[in-house]
């Protein structure tokens, strides 16, 4: 099937797509879920290349796999682990089991608890030794940290709780600056860490712990903890009735749906975030029930790979025309990359095509005005994600609302459409003449025929995140499947690890001399300069 899509993709290479692009393409190469809409109209898959894309869904068993998710079998094969975030949002859902046990009611007795905490910290029920909680510090790195701060960024407008600060870097920069801003005696710590034992996340938690020691006389109290491990959250000392856990059957880059979305159910209230749930179980049931060419977490998944892995373009850039969206990059760029940047297929083979993409972005139109210039003229083609809303939360400011969403659909225009020289030349025309204009005219030509998809929605409200996030999982696992890789695995990181605490004695002193030149002339560099 790679053959014939491969064969496919040389035959219409250099057909400009836009000559596809009328009102019935439009329709047909465009999928809704709810109020959601995904158009992938302006790319040059056609419906014989989709055809073939969608072979590739039955050549996996796409349909079986999916069942396997849902119902709580193994899938993340290499940890011998079921893949269940959906149950976190299944509010009214039927039974899950898990080696034949069903797991909902804990799921559902975990939520109720998480809104009774939550409720307690807003209303001052919950209080620190100085009163009512004015700040949350949620510790936490990777899964633990990206997607509720993306979150409650995301969903500014709905912030009525306290104010929520995030920790993650090990760096000591991170921490003390947002300790500074904080008063100990009114300040909830969340420690939000799946295994309790991430580095990063115990060192700034025992940190945090010291600072609130130096002021209340039980900083314990003012702890809280995300966790799978009962041990470690107990040997912190750490009440377990405020120990909110999860089981092993949710990956970290898919847990904020759970007990990791804590400090957002704070921010913005537990029927804001039951709404979030709601959503993103709308596009579960969608993902489910929706044909393969309708079904819009497929959709987004076979242009993906038919731009990555089918036409070589090894980047794609996520561009939000929504402010609130501006850590959905970075949200992206775990959930997305640390799932399907594998180079292993399920059988232990070498992979034969590229694993995912790069993923990077940053909202419009502040990119616009930074990197775009590389997207529109570079040599390398950049398929563009856009995202965007019909309106923002600021109806004074409807006419700057109007003005994003003018850039935004400008911008798959012009990369669609580019700019021709005899379109140049009319430009500068009257400025230069003869060999003069034709070179000037050289520089003001755009390519054009480059691919974008935008996804539109009506406004972004805690539904409509919750949407959003569950489609990019869902995309996440049909690429998965389709290149026979374990997306929900993550042994790259490792190597990292164990490099750091071998070399934490050496950068405090211990002999460096195992290490490769390199990294030697490195560690005494920074020794000299007083590391
Ligand atoms: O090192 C990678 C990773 O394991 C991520 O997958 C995870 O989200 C992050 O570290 C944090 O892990 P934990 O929640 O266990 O602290």
């Amino acid at each position: 099937m790679w053959d014939k899509l491969c064969k496919h993709a040389a035959a219409v290479k250099n057909r400009r797509f836009e000559t596809l692009v009328d009102a019935n393409r439009a329709t047909d190469f465009s999928a809704s879920a709810g109020d959601m809409h995904f158009d992938y109209a302006k790319t040059n898959i056609d419906t014989d290349g989709r055809a073939l894309l969608i072979d590739l869904l039955d050549e996996v068993d796409l349909a079986g796999k999916r069942v396997a998710m849902f119902s709580g079998s193994a899938i993340n094969e290499t940890e011998g682990r079921a893949v269940l975030h959906t149950a976190l949002r299944n509010l009214d859902g039927g039974p899950v089991l898990v080696d034949g046990a069903d797991v909902m009611p804990e799921v559902l007795g975990t939520l109720n608890r998480m809104e009774k905490f939550a409720t307690d910290v807003r209303s001052g029920a919950f209080k620190g030794q100085g009163g009512k909680i004015t700040d949350v510090v949620n510790i936490g790195i990777g899964g633990s940290d990206l997607g509720p701060a993306m979150g409650v960024l995301a969903l500014a407008p709905y912030h009525d709780g306290p104010r929520c600060h995030f920790v993650s870097n090990v760096d000591p920069a991170d921490i003390s600056q947002v300790l500074r801003s904080c008063d100990p005696a009114t300040t909830l710590v969340i420690v939000a860490s799946k295994t309790f034992t991430t580095i990063e996340t115990m060192t700034n938690a025992r940190t945090a712990k010291a600072w609130m020691g130096e002021s209340v006389s039980n900083p314990a109290g003012q702890f809280a903890a995300l966790s799978t491990s009962e041990e470690g959250t107990a040997a912190f000392g750490i009440d377990a009735a405020r120990v909110f856990g999860f089981e092993d059957w949710v990956g970290g880059r898919y847990s904020m749906w759970g007990p990791i979305g804590l400090s957002m159910m704070i921010a913005i209230g537990a029927d804001a975030f039951r709404a979030f749930l709601r959503g993103a179980q709308d596009m579960d049931r969608h993902f489910q029930a929706a044909d393969w060419a309708e079904n819009m977490p497929v959709m987004l998944a076979l242009v993906g790979i038919w731009h990555n892995q089918v036409c070589g373009y090894s980047t794609r850039a996520v561009l939000p025309y929504d402010n609130n969206l501006s850590r959905l990059p970075a949200y992206l760029q775990q959930l997305e990359m640390e799932s399907n940047g594998k180079g292993v297929s399920m059988d232990g083979e070498d992979l034969s095509i590229n694993s995912g993409p790069v993923v990077w972005g940053e909202p419009g139109t502040n990119g616009q005005h930074a990197f775009y210039q590389l997207i529109h003229q570079g040599t390398r083609v950049i398929p563009c994600e856009f995202l965007v809303a019909a309106r923002g939360h600021d109806d004074d400011l409807h006419h700057q609302h109007q003005l994003l969403v003018a850039n935004c659909l400008a911008q798959s225009e012009a990369l669609m459409k580019g700019r021709d020289q005899d379109e140049a030349r009319s430009k500068v025309a009257g400025k230069f003449d003869g060999s003069e204009l034709e070179r000037q005219a050289k520089h003001r030509v755009f390519a054009g025929n480059r691919p974008s998809i935008t996804i539109a929605y009506p406004k972004l409200d805690p539904f409509t995140l919750g949407q959003i996030i569950a489609l990019y999982e869902h995309r996440v696992f049909v690429e998965g499947a389709v290149l026979g890789i374990n997306s929900y695995d993550q042994w790259g990181v490792e190597l990292g690890k164990e490099l750091a605490t071998a070399l934490q004695p050496i950068i405090e002193g211990a002999d460096a001399s195992g290490k490769d030149g390199s990294t030697a002339a490195l560690v005494g560099f920074l020794q000299k300069h007083g590391v």
